[in-house]
């Protein structure tokens, strides 16, 4: 290895600033106020970057983004509860797996991974099976980077009555998502992806009435978000050691989108990388799998 910085493409996959990866040289107590105060920044900079400051409680988690994954499917699906999955990937069928082995019900809708669903026939499945209560979907389904369509099928779920869990883990912070406009229940997404930040942490940005009516569904203690949540209200304080140092590094993660002109100024310049790779790649003869659909 030479001396020569790395541009480092992976955890992430994206590399990190030095003002982020600076910001985990100190040492903080789990308990501190200062440390507190800091949790709770980075819990309102999440729920606010998401459109639901008023309505949406961020639930920080540690692990990566598949943790946040798996707490809010054994969180926010009840035992005796039913979900469909429109799926064109694998991240879609993972968490189809996980909503299994939590021992929930599961239905696929698959599509061809070029494909996104359709909202009409995702409408159809919706009305003739009345046992469904959830839908879950992936909003970047990162396999092929296809962008499925999320104001379509939230409109969608919402007619229908039901409730959508979205894995946002590789579009959150790079791509405008408001959970209000856009009507979402519960979204994942990961410290490590788009917000830019170091891997260790996942978080859930919840609807506060579906949270408060959540006690008792989670078959697990680490992965119970309602009891998570309940932590952080009661004392500021995480339940278990708190990955301190990635926390402090997401914190300096977020103050860089904010400068960066938030999520709309980070869409712009991933807009341009993608632009550039993919017109430089065409003019080598490589042909694109998707449309361009950033
Ligand atoms: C859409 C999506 N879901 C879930 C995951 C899993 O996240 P992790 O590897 O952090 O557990 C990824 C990771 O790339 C992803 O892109």
């Amino acid at each position: 290895m030479s001396d020569k910085p790395q541009i480092l493409l992976t955890p992430g996959p994206l590399t990190t600033s030095e003002r982020t990866r600076a910001a985990m040289l100190r040492d903080w107590g789990s308990r501190d106020p200062a440390f507190i105060n800091l949790t709770r920044r980075v819990r309102e900079r999440i729920a606010a970057i998401a459109g639901g400051a008023e309505t949406h409680a961020c639930v920080l988690l540690q692990g990566s983004g598949t943790f946040g994954l798996e707490a809010a499917a054994a969180t926010f699906i009840p035992p005796d509860g039913h979900v469909l999955i429109p799926a064109n990937g694998a991240y879609c069928h993972r968490m189809g797996t996980i909503a299994e082995t939590l021992g929930r019900r599961v239905t696929v809708y698959e599509t061809p991974e070029n494909v996104p669903p359709d909202p009409a026939e995702l409408g159809r499945l919706l009305d003739a099976d009345v046992t469904i209560t959830h839908v879950a979907m992936v909003h970047c389904e990162t396999t092929s980077g296809i962008l499925n369509p999320l104001a379509e099928i939230a409109e969608t779920v919402q007619k229908a009555g039901r409730s959508l869990i979205v894995d946002a883990m590789s579009s959150f912070g790079g791509i405008p998502v408001d959970v209000n406009a856009t009507p979402v229940d519960v979204l994942i997404a990961s410290s490590n992806k788009c917000l830019e930040g170091v891997p260790g942490i996942a978080f859930v940005v919840a609807r506060h009435e579906i949270l408060a009516a959540s006690a008792g569904n989670a078959p697990s203690v680490v992965l119970d978000l309602h009891a998570q949540a309940a932590g952080f209200e009661k004392s500021g304080e995480w339940r278990f050691t708190p990955p301190t140092h990635v926390v402090a590094a997401l914190d300096a993660a977020l103050e860089q989108l904010d400068e960066e002109g938030g999520v709309a100024g980070r869409h712009a310049r991933y807009r341009e990388n993608c632009d550039v790779l993919v017109d430089g790649m065409t003019a080598l003869g490589f042909r694109t799998y998707l449309s361009h659909n950033l």
